[in-house]
Order: C-alpha cells, then sequence, then structure tokens
C-alpha cells in the first residue's frame, strides 16, 4: 500500500540520540528517500529527506519553506526529471544540494539541514 503524504512535519521534534535511517547501500547514488522518525511523546515526527547526490548525501527536514508542505507527492519522488535537484510536488520549489531553493515561490529560502553521517555503513541522523 502506498504511503500518503501528509503535512504533519514537526521540524521542532528531535531525536536525542543517533538514529540509524538505512544501510548506504540501500540508497543508489543519485537517488532520493524520505523517512519518518516517531518519538515517545504523543504526535512527535520528524520528516526526513535524505539525498544522495554521486557521493554526497544531504538530509532535510521534509518541509518546504514556502508554505511548509512535504516535499513529495508520490513516496520518495524528490528529484527533478534530470535528478539534479530537489522539487516541491505543490507549487515547483527547486532546491541544491544544500538544500538552497534556486527557483520557484520561495527562491534564496532553505530547507532544513539535518546532520548525517555513516555508521557502520548506515545512514544516521545525529541529534
Ligand atoms: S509548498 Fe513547496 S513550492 Fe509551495
Amino acid at each position: 500500500m502506498p504511503k500518503i503524504p501528509t503535512n504533519k512535519t514537526r521540524p521542532d521534534y528531535w531525536p536525542d540520540e543517533q538514529r540509524a535511517l538505512c544501510a548506504l547501500d540501500a540508497l543508489p547514488e543519485d537517488t532520493a528517500r524520505g523517512f519518518t522518525l516517531i518519538g515517545n511523546a504523543p504526535d512527535a515526527r520528524l520528516d526526513v529527506i535524505v539525498w544522495r547526490a554521486g557521493d554526497r548525501l544531504s538530509g532535510f527536514v521534509n518541509k518546504c519553506p514556502h508554505m511548509g508542505l512535504p516535499l513529495e507527492t508520490f513516496p520518495d519522488r524528490f528529484l527533478t526529471a534530470t535528478g539534479d535537484a530537489l522539487i516541491c510536488s505543490a507549487h515547483g520549489a527547486q532546491f541544491d544540494a544544500a538544500g538552497k531553493c534556486f527557483a520557484g515561490p520561495c527562491k534564496g529560502q532553505n530547507l532544513k539541514p539535518v546532520t548525517l553521517k555513516l555508521v557502520d555503513g548506515m545512514i544516521t541522523l545525529c541529534p
């Protein structure tokens, strides 16, 4: 059953310890994938995007700076057709690998970055 996108991203929730997201090998180069972290408090939730652009890993809160919506309409469909930028499906904002919007209604604004590191081959979100 496909994941239904929601606008329940809560950027005020951050895990207080490292959280493994997936194996690096499970995220091919030049792809992006979404993850949802659930906390202990009711409704504690953080949606993040991990983009592996070549050998660079970038991570962002999945919340568009334009209207606060998640970027994707369909699961893990975060990239433009050319695969060189993230795109928000709502109004077409495009973001570079640093999370900066370079085209669209929030040009000049940024996705909120998250800190990622590799731990034993696992892409790990750091608090
Ligand atoms: S909500 Fe993303 S471009 Fe409008």
